[in-house]
């Protein structure tokens, strides 16, 4: 990369406020840190709040060399001293997209000013922005800056390409989307395999334009082609076709994943490189617990930080896994279920007393790359899903929402890494958890993830597509791309 001699570029991140988006966020600002960008990494008040309580209270915050936190007010919290919690809900999701289109941008632009003016910043003049997919408003703050925008996109390849095609399902024949077909092969969108309805974000399954979500997505969606650069966390040859397709139609897109190889890589007396984003405290208790398990002995059992089920679900769930007779680690979220907290039957705890160790938050990344890790039961966010590859560790896919879908289809039919749990019952959940760690399938799945693992690792050192295209992404985000 030739960096400009007369000062160091200044990238400012922004990340959507969640758990999925603000993770690889911050494994991008790491990765720019450490090619030498100063960083400003710019969360909302609320999100701050929860990582000083939960994450980053013992890191030096603000006192890393050229890495500086900023907020901004999200427009719909007030900032109490009570809001922010260690165990905050999470903030409602159609009043955060409309503050996001109504009042993010103001307080951006007068942040950026503030950082340019150096008498009171201190910090180099700001060079390019890089902001999550769903803030799209910062490709106008860019402009009117003048200077080159990534965006990042949130999801895979797959998912991202199945966001497109909202259009051309209500063209082909808008019954397809409310009719209940699940089933229905969707086989005309190049680029995507083996594809049914039921593959796609649920939140296409409506005919009604007004629908403000779906609105939301599909703005976002076309917005990003107009980024200087459209960054995803995946690597060209997990998704060759999808990216291929993609391709026409974003032209300046880079694939750097996945992103935590390349944190990986940061020279291990960088403190950086330690700090984590979670919103949620991290038990870390249950790596001892690993320690003491056999290798490929465990299931882990985790969703993520949004999907929600029912009691019922959370019931044949716990017998399931019981019934399985394996052991397992199962993260269950404050919020899991629907409406309240979780109950287990008392009879469940006693059952699985020697073989199950439940928690509430877990640092995933460490916990799937664990060697008594042998499975994971997966709600198939992408980063999740993209952990397991780099972890070597099969999947079984309950997707919940959005991308979610389109990910656990490709793990199953695609990258032979997965098995669909269809229905949420206590039979299907012991027959796949048995499957998974007994079966042939199973058998099957370790050898492709490992296969993937090492494609993935390939992809991230220097020569390797995500290495190559990295220093591509580096030289427009410096200006230097002409
Ligand atoms: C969401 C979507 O599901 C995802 O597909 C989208 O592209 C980004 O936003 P989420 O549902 O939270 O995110 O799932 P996921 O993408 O898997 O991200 C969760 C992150 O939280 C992962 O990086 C995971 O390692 C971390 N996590 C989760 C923990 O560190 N500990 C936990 O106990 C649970």
């Amino acid at each position: 990369m030739g960096l400009k001699a007369d000062h160091k570029p200044h990238a400012v991140c922004i990340p959507f406020p969640a758990q999925g988006h603000i993770n690889p966020m911050l494994q991008i600002a790491k990765i720019l840190h450490f090619k030498g960008f100063h960083i400003t990494f710019v969360n909302t008040e609320f999100i701050h709040k929860r990582l000083k309580l939960n994450s980053i209270a013992n890191s030096s915050i603000n006192g890393f060399s050229n890495f500086r936190f900023e907020t901004i007010p999200d427009g719909i919290q007030p900032a109490s001293d009570e809001d922010g919690g260690a165990e905050a809900p999470h903030q409602d999701m159609p009043s955060l997209f409309h503050s996001i289109l109504n009042n993010f941008s103001t307080p951006f632009c007068d942040l950026i000013h503030k950082l340019n003016d150096s008498s009171c910043s201190g910090v180099p003049p700001v060079t390019c922005i890089v902001a999550d997919g769903g803030l799209t408003f910062t490709l106008d703050v860019a402009r009117r800056f003048g200077i080159p925008i990534g965006i990042f996109w949130a999801a895979s390849a797959c998912a991202t390409l199945a966001y497109t095609q909202y259009h051309q399902l209500i063209e082909r024949d808008e019954s397809y989307l409310t009719n209940g077909y699940l089933e229905t092969s969707i086989d005309w969108i190049p680029g995507l395999k083996n594809i049914r309805l039921k593959d796609l974000p649920p939140f296409f399954r409506t005919t009604d334009p007004s629908d403000p979500f779906l609105n939301w997505v599909l703005t976002e969606v076309e917005k990003a082609s107009t980024a200087s650069a459209l960054i995803l966390n995946t690597f060209d040859s997990l998704e060759q076709d999808a990216l291929q397709a993609l391709c026409a139609m974003y032209p300046h897109l880079y694939t750097i994943g996945p992103f935590q190889l390349l944190v990986d890589q940061i020279d291990d007396d960088d403190e950086l490189k330690l700090m984590g984003s979670s919103l949620w405290k991290e038990h870390s208790e249950c790596l001892a617990w690993l320690d003491s398990k056999q290798p490929n002995s465990v299931l882990f059992v985790n969703f993520g930080s949004t999907a929600t089920m029912t009691l019922d679900e959370l019931t044949e769930l716990a017998w399931g896994l019981a019934n399985s007779k394996k052991q397992f680690l199962w993260v269950i979220r404050a919020d899991l279920v629907k409406g309240g907290s979780e109950i287990l039957p008392p009879e469940f705890a006693e059952e699985i007393m020697d073989r199950g160790f439940l928690t509430s938050w877990c640092p995933q990344e460490q916990v799937l790359k664990h060697p008594s890790v042998g499975g994971f039961l997966s709600h198939m966010g992408w980063n999740s899903s993209l952990e397991s590859v780099c972890g070597g560790v099969p999947l079984i896919c309950w997707p919940f929402i959005a991308d979610q879908m389109t990910n656990s289809r490709y793990a199953c039919t695609e990258w032979g890494v997965g098995l669909e749990l269809e229905k949420v019952e206590r039979n299907e959940v012991e027959k796949l958890v048995k499957e998974l760690f007994e079966g042939e399938k199973g058998k099957e799945m370790k050898k492709k993830v490992m296969e993937w693992k090492r494609k993935a690792e390939e992809a991230t050192v220097s020569g390797g597509s995500s290495c190559k295209n990295l220093d591509k992404l580096l030289e427009i985000l410096v200006g230097n791309n002409d």
